[in-house]
């Protein structure tokens, strides 16, 4: 009995304090659980600093107050920062960690979306991640080949080629979007990959990280050594096996589990 009042007060905190956030969203200013006041930039930085820790998962859309601000940072000079650096420290890992092997095997795994090509465009017209994902929708955008190059994963891409790195392109896209993919990238600049990999439609059921985990079981088998892979989800980078280091983008717009 006391357990069930304990369990039926615990949802009555959940309800109470769920509704006194959505009361605050109203001012400028909020106040954290621990009483803190803070701004609503505060509360939105450590909204999009704790989804890139991976601690907030799962997330279906923004919260609708954090949208002007997620907005203003994906179109930011410090977006472009953050992203650099990650490409930065791919190449530095390349330069101090990796002996390449003269046998051609070693490899790198890139995303697509907001890895090489950014969606930006799409969210910029579609609500900027305060709506709930449309898949008809972007799926169009996507085969009208009008995504952007992220020039930070660029320079990366043309590095690992000069090195002889075989490139493997991973993507959640679906088969029937190969070629408007293929023409997109190419036609920004991307080209000389090793193999495009995406979703067919035996994978359709699968997760996204069961779906990219399989795929590296199977280059590894195939012989190659993963060493590295950068993408702009955890799901790209989670799950084993793995590689021998794995960097993650800034992309707080959309969570893809
Ligand atoms: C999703 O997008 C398609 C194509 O733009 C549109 O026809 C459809 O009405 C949209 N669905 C919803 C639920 O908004």
């Amino acid at each position: 009995m006391a357990r069930k009042l304990g369990i039926f007060f615990a949802i009555f905190c959940i309800l109470l304090t769920s509704s006194l956030a959505d009361w605050n969203i109203l001012k400028e200013y909020k106040t954290t659980n621990s009483g803190l006041k803070i701004s609503l930039k505060n509360y939105c930085e450590s909204w999009r600093m704790n989804v890139e820790l991976h601690n907030i998962k799962d997330y279906v859309v923004i919260p609708q107050e954090c949208v002007s601000y997620i907005a203003k940072y994906m179109t930011s000079t410090q977006y472009k920062v953050d992203s650099e650096r990650t490409i930065d420290e791919c190449i530095f890992h390349l330069s101090t960690n990796c002996i390449l092997g003269k046998d051609r095997k070693d490899a790198w795994i890139f995303d697509i979306d907001d890895t090489l090509l950014s969606t930006v465009p799409y969210y910029k017209q579609n609500g900027f991640g305060g709506n709930k994902l449309n898949v008809t929708s972007l799926e169009d955008w996507i085969s009208q080949g009008k995504g952007t190059a992220l020039d930070h994963s660029m320079k990366l891409f043309n590095h690992l080629k000069e090195l002889g790195v075989n490139i493997f392109l991973v993507s959640s896209r679906k088969e029937h979007l190969r070629s408007p993919t293929i023409d997109n990238l190419v036609h920004v600049g991307f080209y000389g990959w090793t193999s495009l990999i995406l979703r067919g439609q035996e994978d359709e059921c699968k997760s996204a990280q069961g779906f990219k985990a399989e795929v590296r079981s199977k280059l590894i088998s195939n012989g190659y050594r993963i060493l590295g892979i950068v993408g702009d989800q955890w799901s790209s980078i989670e799950g084993l096996p793995s590689a021998k280091r794995t960097f993650k983008l800034p992309n707080p717009l959309y969570y893809v589990a």
